[in-house]
């Protein structure tokens, strides 16, 4: 935690504006980006301190780091599910920095696929009703939505298991149900906070193996955040976090 004086004006405007040079093979990329949340008058916590980061199309990355270090929080700036404070973070060379609510609810359909450390189903949808969700939402015709939701289900292995709610499904299963849902709409990223977090080590060794797989066969982006080097390991390349910085990379040679 520390106190600063608040930004002047002319900063923002000049994050802005700024000009930054794009790798063309990138999927993600962010430049100085930072999050500091104010908690009262006075008092920052700088979550994200600079980072700059590259993804290439069809990479799978993992992100690690101790609790606080601002894991959640890049998912978060490269998910668009918040804006930063400074920096730019581009997907698929469009700069989503400084969107407003409705254009990021838009990107946010459009190019990503969310996977949670809880799955967060909806517990009164069967797994078919699950997957089919952001699809309705994107307003995709029923045409494709029932042939995503068949392609997505028997892909993660669960078309014998279509009806079944949430509740009648095993953890392993009910991650399955959510990478399917993820996928629906073919985001260009596929984003993972923990995703093995609550399940036991085969199945989630099963749960990495099955992302390995979707980056391997639909050349699929994904960015992985978890506490288990194992895991970790996976990935073709790993960020090392501390105190909302990158302080290493490690290529796994995957
Ligand atoms: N909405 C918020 N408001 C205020 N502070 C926040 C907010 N979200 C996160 N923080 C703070 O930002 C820092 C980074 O949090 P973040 O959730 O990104 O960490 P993390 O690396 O994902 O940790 P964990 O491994 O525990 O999930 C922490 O100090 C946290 O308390
Ligand atoms: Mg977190």
């Amino acid at each position: 935690m520390r106190i600063s004086k608040k930004r002047k004006e002319q900063d923002i405007a000049y994050y802005e504006v700024k000009d930054y040079e794009l790798d063309p093979d990138a999927m993600i990329e962010t430049f100085d980006l930072t999050k500091i949340y104010n908690i009262t008058e006075g008092i920052e916590i700088r979550a994200l301190n600079g980072v700059t980061i590259d993804i290439k199309t069809g990479e799978f990355v993992s992100v690690m780091g101790p609790s606080g270090s601002g894991k959640t929080t890049l998912l978060n700036m490269i998910g668009a599910l918040d804006n930063p404070t400074d920096g730019a973070v581009y997907i698929n060379r469009t700069n989503i920095a400084h969107m407003d609510d409705k254009q990021r609810t838009n990107l946010r359909l459009k190019e990503i696929g969310f996977i949670f450390q809880f799955y967060n189903l909806v517990p009164v949808l069967t797994a078919f009703e699950n997957v089919e969700l952001p699809m309705i939402f994107a307003g995709r015709t029923k045409q494709v939505i029932e042939k995503n939701v068949n392609k997505f289900l028997d892909l993660v292995g669960l078309s014998d298991k279509k009806d079944h709610l949430p509740s009648e499904l095993s953890g392993g299963e009910q991650q399955r149900v959510a990478i399917a849902r993820a996928l629906s709409n073919e985001p260009s990223i596929l984003i993972a906070d923990e995703p093995t977090g609550e399940l036991d080590t085969k199945m989630g060794t099963e749960i990495v193996n099955l992302l390995r797989e979707l980056n391997l066969e639909l050349n699929q982006t994904i960015l992985m955040v978890t506490h288990d080097p194992q895991v970790g390991n996976l990935a073709e390349r790993m960020l090392k976090m501390r105190d909302g910085k990158i302080i290493e990379t490690v290529i796994t040679n995957k």
